[in-house]
């Protein structure tokens, strides 16, 4: 055990721990998706659907991982392996490798996307447009072929880049100092929108729950996006639990780590809402709509130009930080369990990844026609991994720990062998053993119109 624990990189500090998992969990999630589905999907209804999701559900789930992770000391496949031996829970590690080739390929279209508004800001592009000229200058720039596939192919060499230097010198470094950042550019934004006229209308889109505008599907999202946003049911925070020390604690970890992300989640949501009202901007737009927004928003702040270029490289590093969380996952598989150098196993991973992203960036153009179950390669991606993959992953674990792992190891790990009093134990088996797997199947079977209520 002292062997292994030496051998393995751990997170130099409890700050650490904590931006990396955080840097996993914020990202193009929080900025680009919640707002884009949740004006799909209708607003304020949606969002109580979400935040319910994430307490219920994504808070037990987040733990179940960093326990197993912390536990085992090995990535997801390995993890299941050592705690289950001679089982087949591993399958979850698997899947989990799966999700994250499929979320990587998407991901890095939307990142590509953010490059280029990156290269747009700098070049001062955006002055003086209006909502409809930045909807022509995005949609033309999206249904291209090769400038956004240059862009993405630039963000995966970059994350594998990182992904080579290692954990605590890659993640933790950029991490720390830059995330705070974003969070006062996000906050700075939000002044500006719910100033503008008809700030109101848009909070209220945001804020007063609609319910007749929910639907099975939308209910799927919102449990979905609770999996991706946190970084849930693919094995990411099992990874990370195992660079998490021993004295660490878990419970207060994993709440820390889900406020955050709420909250950036939400204080995105106050920047775009009341702006796409005010521009006149269509709320159910679609993935354009924080790219259709935000540059009207910039347009309306003193220094606006400078505001905008740090944001837009801000958040591609957020896009960044937890891209590389999503890559190790496929990296660690291989190098741990195929015995693939580290190099080797990165190299592999992002060149295999690339094929099936140009796919994903193809598809708002020459491959825009190209429909599966109705949707294009990119939807597809991003329905299967979200509303499917992830929390499949997440009712295995939830059945795993609350069912089948032992409740006294279980509870040994997240009390640190006892040494912490951790208050809220008793309802974390609830919601593990009982709560979390029954409403998984439930949204499930609602979403395919299995059952109805
Ligand atoms: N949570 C990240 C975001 O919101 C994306 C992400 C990183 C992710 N790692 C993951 C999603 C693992 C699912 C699983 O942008």
């Amino acid at each position: 055990m002292a062997k292994k624990l030496l051998k393995r990189e751990h997170f130099t500090s409890k700050f650490g721990i904590l931006a990396a998992a955080a840097g996993s969990a914020i990202g193009l999630g929080n900025v680009w998706k919640f707002p884009y589905i949740t004006g799909v999907y209708g607003g304020g209804a949606f969002l109580l659907f979400y935040l319910f999701f994430i307490i219920a559900i994504g808070l037990p789930v987040m733990l179940s991982e960093f326990l197993i992770g912390r536990k085992a000391q090995k990535n997801a496949f390995g993890s299941f392996k050592e705690l289950a031996p001679g089982s087949k829970w591993y399958i979850i590690g698997i899947m989990g490798v799966a999700a994250a080739y499929v979320i990587l390929a998407f991901y890095s279209t939307v990142a590509a996307w953010i490059f280029e508004y990156v290269y747009l800001a700098f070049t001062n592009a955006f002055e003086a447009k209006s909502a409809a000229e930045i909807n022509t200058l995005f949609n033309g720039f999206i249904s291209q072929t090769y400038k956004p596939i240059i862009w993405q192919l630039l963000f995966l060499v970059l994350t594998a880049l990182i992904v080579i230097a290692g954990v605590k010198k890659g993640i933790e470094k950029y991490s720390k100092i830059l995330m705070p950042l974003l969070l006062v550019l996000i906050i700075a934004l939000d002044i500006r929108a719910i100033t503008l006229p008809g700030a109101k209308e848009g909070l209220e889109f945001l804020f007063k729950p609609d319910f007749s505008k929910i639907s099975p599907e939308g209910i799927l999202s919102a449990l979905g996006h609770a999996f991706f946003s946190l970084s849930l049911g693919m094995g990411t925070l099992v990874t990370y639990g195992s660079y998490i020390k021993k004295q660490d604690n878990l419970v207060n970890t994993a709440i820390q780590v889900s406020a955050a992300d709420t909250i950036i989640a939400l204080l995105a949501g106050i920047a775009i809402f009341p702006a796409v009202f005010a521009f006149n901007i269509d709320p159910t737009e679609g993935e354009g709509l924080i790219f259709i927004t935000l540059p009207g928003i910039f347009n309306q702040i003193p220094g606006g130009y400078i505001f905008s270029l740090i944001f837009f490289i801000l958040l591609a590093i957020a896009a960044l930080t937890s891209a590389i969380s999503i890559l190790e996952v496929v990296v660690a598989f291989l190098s741990e369990e195929l015995k693939f150098s580290r190099k080797k196993a990165t190299i592999l991973a992002t060149s295999t990844v690339a094929v099936f992203g140009i796919l994903c960036t193809l598809s708002f153009g020459e491959l825009s026609d190209f429909k599966i179950l109705g949707v294009n390669v990119f939807n597809l991606f991003d329905n299967t991994a979200s509303n499917y993959l992830l929390p499949l992953g997440g009712l295995l674990i939830t059945v795993f720990i609350g069912w089948v792992y032992k409740k006294s190891e279980s509870n040994k790990e997240i009390t640190n062998d006892g040494s912490i009093k951790v208050r809220y134990l008793p309802y974390f088996r609830i919601l593990v053993k009982f709560f979390a797997p029954i409403a998984i199947a439930i949204v499930f079977a609602h979403g395919l119109g299995l059952i109805k209520f």
